[in-house]
Protein backbone atom coordinates (compact mmCIF):
# COMPACT_ATOMS: atom_id res chain seq x y z
CA UNK A 1 0.00 0.00 0.00
CA UNK A 2 1.66 3.18 -1.27
CA UNK A 3 -0.42 5.75 0.68
CA UNK A 4 1.24 8.71 1.96
CA UNK A 5 1.29 8.71 6.42
CA UNK A 6 0.42 12.28 7.22
CA UNK A 7 0.78 14.03 10.82
CA UNK A 8 -0.83 17.29 11.11
CA UNK A 9 -0.51 20.00 13.73
CA UNK A 10 -3.46 22.16 13.81
CA UNK A 11 -2.61 24.59 16.28
CA UNK A 12 -6.12 27.18 16.14
CA UNK A 13 -5.86 30.24 17.36
CA UNK A 14 -2.67 29.52 19.86
CA UNK A 15 1.00 31.17 19.92
CA UNK A 16 1.79 34.45 18.75
CA UNK A 17 4.25 35.60 15.99
CA UNK A 18 7.15 34.61 18.16
CA UNK A 19 5.97 31.39 19.94
CA UNK A 20 4.81 30.26 16.54
CA UNK A 21 8.51 30.33 15.12
CA UNK A 22 10.19 29.19 18.36
CA UNK A 23 8.12 26.16 18.03
CA UNK A 24 8.08 25.51 14.57
CA UNK A 25 11.97 25.81 14.32
CA UNK A 26 11.86 23.17 17.49
CA UNK A 27 10.10 20.80 14.99
CA UNK A 28 11.72 21.36 12.39
CA UNK A 29 15.14 20.41 14.17
CA UNK A 30 14.19 17.57 15.74
CA UNK A 31 12.18 16.20 12.35
CA UNK A 32 15.68 16.59 10.78
CA UNK A 33 17.35 14.88 14.08
CA UNK A 34 14.67 12.30 14.26
CA UNK A 35 12.44 11.03 11.40
CA UNK A 36 13.89 8.26 9.62
CA UNK A 37 10.03 7.42 7.59
CA UNK A 38 8.75 8.70 4.80
CA UNK A 39 5.92 9.97 6.65
CA UNK A 40 4.84 13.59 5.68
CA UNK A 41 4.41 16.09 8.85
CA UNK A 42 2.53 19.31 7.94
CA UNK A 43 2.17 22.32 10.80
CA UNK A 44 -1.20 24.40 10.42
CA UNK A 45 -0.86 27.69 12.63
CA UNK A 46 -2.55 30.74 12.44
CA UNK A 47 -2.30 32.70 8.92
CA UNK A 48 0.13 34.73 10.24
CA UNK A 49 2.75 32.67 11.11
CA UNK A 50 2.41 31.31 7.55
CA UNK A 51 4.84 32.63 5.43
CA UNK A 52 7.86 32.74 8.02
CA UNK A 53 7.07 28.97 8.64
CA UNK A 54 7.41 27.96 4.71
CA UNK A 55 10.81 30.07 5.21
CA UNK A 56 11.72 28.15 7.95
CA UNK A 57 11.58 24.73 6.41
CA UNK A 58 13.10 24.94 3.54
CA UNK A 59 15.55 22.60 3.16
CA UNK A 60 13.49 20.00 4.24
CA UNK A 61 10.49 18.29 2.72
CA UNK A 62 9.60 16.46 5.54
CA UNK A 63 7.79 19.56 6.92
CA UNK A 64 4.76 20.94 5.07
CA UNK A 65 3.03 24.14 6.34
CA UNK A 66 -0.76 24.99 5.66
CA UNK A 67 -3.59 26.80 6.76
CA UNK A 68 -6.82 26.13 9.00
CA UNK A 69 -9.23 28.05 6.71
CA UNK A 70 -9.79 29.70 3.47
CA UNK A 71 -12.74 32.15 1.47
CA UNK A 72 -14.48 30.51 -0.99
CA UNK A 73 -14.43 33.16 -2.85
CA UNK A 74 -11.21 34.57 -5.23
CA UNK A 75 -11.01 38.02 -4.20
CA UNK A 76 -13.05 41.06 -3.15
CA UNK A 77 -14.57 42.96 -0.87
CA UNK A 78 -14.76 40.62 2.31
CA UNK A 79 -13.13 42.05 5.18
CA UNK A 80 -11.20 40.28 7.46
CA UNK A 81 -11.06 37.29 5.01
CA UNK A 82 -7.97 35.27 4.14
CA UNK A 83 -7.77 33.62 0.07
CA UNK A 84 -6.82 30.51 -1.26
CA UNK A 85 -4.60 32.42 -3.47
CA UNK A 86 -3.23 34.30 -0.73
CA UNK A 87 -2.47 30.93 1.51
CA UNK A 88 -0.78 29.37 -1.38
CA UNK A 89 1.42 32.66 -2.14
CA UNK A 90 3.05 31.79 0.97
CA UNK A 91 4.27 28.91 0.08
CA UNK A 92 1.77 26.76 2.22
CA UNK A 93 0.94 23.58 0.51
CA UNK A 94 -2.14 22.57 2.58
CA UNK A 95 -5.49 24.14 3.77
CA UNK A 96 -7.70 22.52 6.64
CA UNK A 97 -11.46 22.77 5.45
CA UNK A 98 -14.75 22.11 7.66
CA UNK A 99 -13.49 21.55 11.06
CA UNK A 100 -16.11 20.98 13.09
CA UNK A 101 -15.24 24.04 15.05
CA UNK A 102 -15.95 26.05 11.81
CA UNK A 103 -18.96 24.12 11.38
CA UNK A 104 -20.08 25.15 14.78
CA UNK A 105 -18.97 28.71 15.41
CA UNK A 106 -19.50 29.89 12.14
CA UNK A 107 -21.74 28.01 10.61
CA UNK A 108 -20.02 26.43 7.60
CA UNK A 109 -22.07 23.77 5.85
CA UNK A 110 -21.59 21.14 3.68
CA UNK A 111 -22.59 23.04 0.35
CA UNK A 112 -20.22 26.25 1.66
CA UNK A 113 -17.67 24.02 2.15
CA UNK A 114 -17.78 21.86 -0.92
CA UNK A 115 -17.48 25.26 -2.57
CA UNK A 116 -14.26 25.91 -0.44
CA UNK A 117 -12.85 23.01 -1.45
CA UNK A 118 -13.24 23.49 -5.07
CA UNK A 119 -11.42 27.06 -4.85
CA UNK A 120 -8.83 25.91 -2.48
CA UNK A 121 -7.86 23.04 -4.93
CA UNK A 122 -7.66 25.41 -8.22
CA UNK A 123 -5.65 27.55 -6.22
CA UNK A 124 -2.99 24.32 -5.91
CA UNK A 125 -3.62 24.02 -2.27
CA UNK A 126 -4.50 20.35 -1.12
CA UNK A 127 -7.83 20.35 1.11
CA UNK A 128 -7.42 18.34 5.12
CA UNK A 129 -11.00 17.57 4.83
CA UNK A 130 -12.56 17.09 8.69
CA UNK A 131 -15.47 15.26 8.97
CA UNK A 132 -17.07 14.02 12.27
CA UNK A 133 -20.43 13.08 13.98
CA UNK A 134 -21.48 15.13 17.41
CA UNK A 135 -22.37 12.94 20.58
CA UNK A 136 -25.93 12.83 20.73
CA UNK A 137 -25.38 11.20 16.60
CA UNK A 138 -23.04 8.91 17.94
CA UNK A 139 -25.50 7.99 20.76
CA UNK A 140 -28.28 8.34 18.65
CA UNK A 141 -26.34 5.42 16.09
CA UNK A 142 -26.59 8.25 13.34
CA UNK A 143 -23.07 8.56 12.79
CA UNK A 144 -22.30 6.86 9.53
CA UNK A 145 -25.20 8.92 7.87
CA UNK A 146 -23.92 11.96 9.40
CA UNK A 147 -20.38 10.83 7.74
CA UNK A 148 -22.13 9.65 4.08
CA UNK A 149 -23.77 13.27 4.14
CA UNK A 150 -20.53 15.45 4.84
CA UNK A 151 -18.94 13.09 2.24
CA UNK A 152 -21.39 13.45 -0.13
CA UNK A 153 -21.91 17.10 -0.17
CA UNK A 154 -18.77 17.97 0.91
CA UNK A 155 -16.09 16.20 -1.26
CA UNK A 156 -17.95 13.79 -3.40
CA UNK A 157 -18.89 15.98 -6.18
CA UNK A 158 -15.05 16.68 -6.82
CA UNK A 159 -13.78 15.15 -9.81
CA UNK A 160 -11.53 11.94 -9.56
CA UNK A 161 -8.72 13.79 -10.31
CA UNK A 162 -9.30 17.02 -7.86
CA UNK A 163 -10.04 14.28 -5.23
CA UNK A 164 -6.45 12.38 -5.17
CA UNK A 165 -5.68 15.70 -3.79
CA UNK A 166 -7.86 15.39 -0.41
CA UNK A 167 -7.33 13.98 2.69
CA UNK A 168 -9.84 13.13 4.93
CA UNK A 169 -9.48 13.98 8.61
CA UNK A 170 -12.69 12.14 10.69
CA UNK A 171 -12.09 14.24 14.01
CA UNK A 172 -15.85 12.61 15.82
CA UNK A 173 -16.73 15.95 17.69
CA UNK A 174 -17.21 14.77 20.94
CA UNK A 175 -13.06 13.29 21.07
CA UNK A 176 -11.97 17.07 20.33
CA UNK A 177 -10.11 18.73 23.35
CA UNK A 178 -12.12 16.42 25.87
CA UNK A 179 -9.01 13.93 26.72
CA UNK A 180 -11.62 11.34 25.46
CA UNK A 181 -10.61 9.68 22.23
CA UNK A 182 -12.47 7.23 20.27
CA UNK A 183 -11.22 3.75 20.72
CA UNK A 184 -8.57 2.16 17.93
CA UNK A 185 -11.62 -0.12 17.31
CA UNK A 186 -14.51 2.72 16.75
CA UNK A 187 -11.97 5.00 14.99
CA UNK A 188 -11.16 1.61 12.21
CA UNK A 189 -15.17 1.03 11.78
CA UNK A 190 -15.48 4.38 10.63
CA UNK A 191 -12.45 4.92 8.70
CA UNK A 192 -13.22 1.67 6.71
CA UNK A 193 -16.53 3.24 6.32
CA UNK A 194 -15.14 6.49 4.62
CA UNK A 195 -12.90 4.32 2.67
CA UNK A 196 -15.90 2.14 1.13
CA UNK A 197 -17.76 5.32 0.03
CA UNK A 198 -15.04 6.63 -1.77
CA UNK A 199 -14.68 3.14 -3.15
CA UNK A 200 -18.25 3.25 -4.30
CA UNK A 201 -18.36 6.80 -5.40
CA UNK A 202 -15.14 7.29 -7.15
CA UNK A 203 -13.27 3.70 -7.65
CA UNK A 204 -11.12 1.21 -5.35
CA UNK A 205 -7.44 2.14 -6.64
CA UNK A 206 -8.82 6.10 -5.49
CA UNK A 207 -10.14 4.66 -2.40
CA UNK A 208 -6.69 2.79 -1.76
CA UNK A 209 -4.70 5.95 -2.24
CA UNK A 210 -6.55 8.43 -0.31
CA UNK A 211 -5.08 9.45 2.86
CA UNK A 212 -7.68 9.22 6.19
CA UNK A 213 -6.64 10.87 9.43
CA UNK A 214 -7.89 10.61 12.76
CA UNK A 215 -8.15 13.58 15.03
CA UNK A 216 -9.70 13.58 18.51
CA UNK A 217 -7.34 13.76 21.68
CA UNK A 218 -4.34 11.92 19.99
CA UNK A 219 -1.58 11.70 22.04
CA UNK A 220 1.60 10.11 21.88
CA UNK A 221 -0.13 7.13 24.54
CA UNK A 222 -2.57 6.37 22.04
CA UNK A 223 -1.08 6.66 18.57
CA UNK A 224 0.62 3.66 18.32
CA UNK A 225 -2.37 1.67 18.19
CA UNK A 226 -4.54 3.97 16.43
CA UNK A 227 -1.99 4.81 13.73
CA UNK A 228 -1.94 0.64 13.83
CA UNK A 229 -5.33 0.43 12.38
CA UNK A 230 -5.80 -0.77 8.80
CA UNK A 231 -7.37 2.30 7.43
CA UNK A 232 -5.69 5.20 9.57
CA UNK A 233 -3.11 6.94 7.52
CA UNK A 234 -1.97 9.58 10.65
CA UNK A 235 -3.81 12.02 12.53
CA UNK A 236 -4.72 15.70 13.38
CA UNK A 237 -3.21 16.73 16.33
CA UNK A 238 -4.62 19.50 17.90
CA UNK A 239 -3.52 20.14 21.56
CA UNK A 240 -0.53 18.03 21.63
CA UNK A 241 0.79 19.75 18.46
CA UNK A 242 1.50 22.65 21.00
CA UNK A 243 3.82 20.60 22.63
CA UNK A 244 7.24 19.77 20.19
CA UNK A 245 7.86 16.68 22.07
CA UNK A 246 4.48 15.22 22.21
CA UNK A 247 4.35 16.40 18.55
CA UNK A 248 7.21 14.53 17.72
CA UNK A 249 6.80 11.37 19.28
CA UNK A 250 3.31 10.66 17.58
CA UNK A 251 5.09 11.86 14.74
CA UNK A 252 7.80 8.92 15.12
CA UNK A 253 4.82 6.38 15.53
CA UNK A 254 6.00 5.88 11.56
CA UNK A 255 9.48 5.97 12.18
O1 LIG B 1 -8.00 19.45 14.44
C1 LIG B 1 -7.49 18.79 15.55
C2 LIG B 1 -8.46 18.62 16.60
O2 LIG B 1 -9.68 19.20 16.50
C3 LIG B 1 -8.23 17.68 17.68
O3 LIG B 1 -7.92 18.46 18.78
O4 LIG B 1 -6.93 18.91 20.96
O5 LIG B 1 -8.47 16.95 20.65
O6 LIG B 1 -6.20 16.90 19.63
P1 LIG B 1 -7.35 17.74 20.09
Amino acid sequence: MTRKKIVAGNWKMNLDYNEGLSLFSEIVNMVKDEITGQQQVVVCPPFIHLHSLVQLAKGTDKVAVGAQNAHQKESGAYTGEVSAKMVKSTGAAYVILGHSERRQYFNEDNQLLSVKAEVALSNGLKPIFCIGETLDEREAEQYFDVIKTQLKEGVFGLSTEQFSQVIIAYEPIWAIGTGKTATAEQAQEIHAFIRNEIADNYNQEVADQTTILYGGSCNPKNAPELFAQLDIDGGLIGGASLKSRDFLDIVKVFN
